[in-house]
């Protein structure tokens, strides 16, 4: 039977919930199956420790992530602490998932208080939406791509080239601002005086990698960043939107200047602990700051900071090291001493670190392999084949990882592993929310929420037949003129349209919009979207059923909300853990070095592991930078428990390649 969206009540919903009942079945399962963990005495001290400030500090694979579980478990278990008083934070969605999974594996109840910092503080923003945004429910920027568009909007306006890497690079400027806590009323830009030629901008481009993106920017444009910052959070605020990095900079902004709200929640979390602790950055560490009462337990490994870039540091990493009681864990659990040997040669070879050496407790298990092919496509080539063997003799696909340094290298893994028709998944952070009927349907619920999101307004309007440019610049007058919302405006349409259908279409809009009806069946029913699209893709049948199953998998994701304002914004809100929810079973997961912190597997690719790839640089590689780009090659072999095989090759197209100086520190 074919499915159709939008029928609320459809043999689909049926699917689901039987699928639904698999997913218990299975991890009821995998509960039995569980292997019982004996832990090791550094790992028994630091579970027993229960007061004052401590820091877990480890190499990778020694069971630091397991510590902290199995700390959670005493407290809850043993030692009368509710879920609710626990703060436990992480890195990576990803990391997240593991841990509340470990979790929830060993106990009935759920964690109460865990998961990344931006998903728990987004929490805290919410449950004080009064004193955060008086002007009503901010909103989310959760895909890039809208990002980009009030970027590009503001470099239009200030007259600089809006290519694509220019785009990246103020992105990432204005990231680097926020997470280090640099508010625009600190900065200064009456140096600029806005008549750089755009010639001048674009001489000289300059190779960089931003966000695991190789791009090339022009070395004057550089100056623009603070302008450019500070026109962007304007625009935020006008439109009471908050992207992801704001997060934090806003929860860090409430509990300084609500002391009583401070105090409710040093006095709610009890024990808070955070994994991957070096590389919090410096709005986490106030944030951290604040919360801490001598019951903060930080875990992590100095030499894994590996977002340095995005303004993370192991400050509190070593502040803890010299004032805090400290457990070192010493023993490697996860991967063989082969592998050892070499992780334990790589942390030598860095210059800046806290000096520790691995014990392996398993066998020898086989060498790391090192493969050398001719060129990039044979290199890839040869890990396709490769992997298809193993999971011929019978090895789980989601036991083998392929990981690279750069998204390009994925996208090509990818596209052979797709040739090969070996299931597999790339880690792609946000994907899923760039595709066009996703944004349109949330941004109809967004702007449910918030009225006031201009981005969300552009995207709802574009769906009404005849509401053109023209007239949506003049709804953007009538807010300012009267200063009010989208919705509000929407009433003095007749200023705008003399044309009865059209009328009739917007008068049914601001309906929609205000209505307690389901906002999918609103929109997707009442606003005739799914006629539309079945219009618009009717000779593209294969795209049409792609767009039918996406917005399917929003109904999913959206069952257990309740239909109101308060609903949809929890929707909303756990959206920006959809990896969470992303289904990696019987995959091969091919990741950045970045996404895989963290995570295991049996069997790890290393690929393309080049000179100027890995380590990434143009022309000279400085000592810090080195160590940077080496933590990064660090943390890819530590992922590895059984077979590690790195490789690398000569040529890609017409550029010749050399392989890898790390390879070296390996010999
Ligand atoms: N005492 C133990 N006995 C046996 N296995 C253990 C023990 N402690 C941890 N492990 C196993 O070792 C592996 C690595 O553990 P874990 O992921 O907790 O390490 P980690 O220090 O957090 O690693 P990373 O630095 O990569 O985050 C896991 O498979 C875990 O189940
Ligand atoms: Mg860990």
């Amino acid at each position: 039977m074919k499915k159709t969206v939008g029928d609320f009540e459809s043999a689909y919903d049926l699917e689901y919930k039987a699928q639904a009942g698999n997913d218990e079945a299975k991890l009821a399962n995998e509960k039995k199956n569980d292997k019982q963990i004996i832990l090791n005495e550094d790992q028994l001290e630091a579970i027993n420790t229960l007061t004052g400030n401590l820091l877990i500090l480890a190499s990778a694979g020694t069971g630091k992530t397991t510590t902290i579980v199995e700390r959670y478990l005493n407290l809850v278990r043993n030692q009368g602490y509710k879920p609710s008083e626990i703060l436990m934070t992480t890195f990576t969605n990803k990391a997240a998932k593991d841990m509340i999974e470990k979790i929830s594996k060993k106990t009935d109840k759920l964690p109460g208080w865990a998961g990344t910092m931006h998903s728990l503080f987004l929490r805290i923003l919410r449950e004080n939406n009064s004193v955060v945004s008086p002007k009503g429910q901010f909103t989310l920027i959760t895909d890039d791509y809208d990002k980009k568009k009030i970027v590009k909007q503001i470099l239009e306006k200030n007259k600089i080239n809006t290519r694509e890497d220019f785009i990246s690079y103020f992105m990432n400027r204005i990231a680097r601002f926020k997470n280090t806590g640099v508010l625009p009323g600190e900065l200064d830009d009456s140096a600029i005086s806005g008549e750089e030629q755009e010639a001048e901008l674009e001489n000289k481009l300059v190779e960089e990698i931003i966000d695991d993106e190789v791009i090339f920017i022009g070395a004057k444009i550089k100056n623009y960043g603070i302008r450019v910052y500070k026109e962007y959070q304007q625009y935020l605020q006008d439109n009471n939107l908050l992207d992801f990095d704001e997060i934090l900079l806003k929860t860090y902004e409430l509990f300084q200047k609500y002391p009583l709200i401070l105090e409710k929640y040093r006095n709610k979390f009890r024990i808070i602990m955070v994994d991957e602790a070096q590389d919090l950055n410096v709005v986490q560490i106030r944030i951290l700051n604040l919360l801490e009462d001598n019951n903060l337990c930080l875990i992590g490994d100095d030499c894994q900071n590996i977002y340095e870039w995005r303004g993370s540091s192991n400050e509190l990493v070593f502040k803890f090291d010299k004032s805090h009681k400290k457990v070192v864990l010493k023993e490697n659990h996860r991967s063989t001493a082969n592998i050892i040997a070499g992780i334990n040669k790589a942390i030598k070879a860095l210059d800046f670190k806290i000096d520790k050496q691995l014990i392996c407790t398993r066998e020898k298990g086989s060498k790391i392999r090192i493969e050398g092919m001719e060129d990039f496509n044979s290199e890839i080539n040869y890990i396709a084949s490769h992997a298809q063997n193993l999971i011929q003799k019978g090895v789980k696909r989601e036991d083998i990882a392929v990981l690279f340094r750069t998204n390009y290298i994925g996208k090509q893994v990818e596209k052979v592993f797709r040739r090969s028709h070996i299931p597999c998944h790339l880690s792609r952070a946000r994907g899923f929310f760039e595709r066009e009927e996703v944004k349109d349907v949330l941004s109809f619920l967004k702007l449910k929420v918030n009225p006031y999101s201009m981005p969300d307004f552009e995207r709802v309007s574009k769906i009404v037949e005849g509401f053109g440019r023209a007239k949506l610049e003049k709804i953007k007058e009538i807010t300012r003129r009267e200063n009010c919302s989208y919705i509000e405006a929407l009433s003095f349409i007749k200023e705008v349209t003399k044309d009865q259908a059209l009328l009739q279409e917007l008068e049914r809009l601001r309906f929609l919009l205000k209505s307690d009806e389901h906002p999918l069946k609103a929109f997707l029913v009442g606003l005739k979207y799914i006629d539309k699209l079945n219009k618009k893709y009717e000779y593209e049948e294969y795209k049409l059923e792609e767009k039918h199953e996406n917005i399917r998998l929003i109904e999913e994701l959206f069952k257990g909300h309740a239909s109101g304002l308060e609903g949809i914004n929890e929707f909303l809100d756990e959206l920006i853990e959809l990896d969470k929810k992303e289904k990696t079973k019987d995959k091969v997961i091919l990741s950045t070095i970045h996404s895989a912190k963290g995570l295991e597997w049996k069997y790890v690719f290393l690929a393309a592991c080049n000179e100027k790839v890995l380590p990434f640089y143009k022309d000279s590689l400085t000592k810090i930078k080195k160590d940077s780009e080496l933590r990064l090659f660090y943390v890819a072999i530590s992922r590895a428990k059984d077979f590690l095989i790195i490789s690398h090759s000569a040529r890609n197209d017409w550029k010749e390649l050399d392989p890898s100086r790390f390879l070296g520190i390996l010999a």
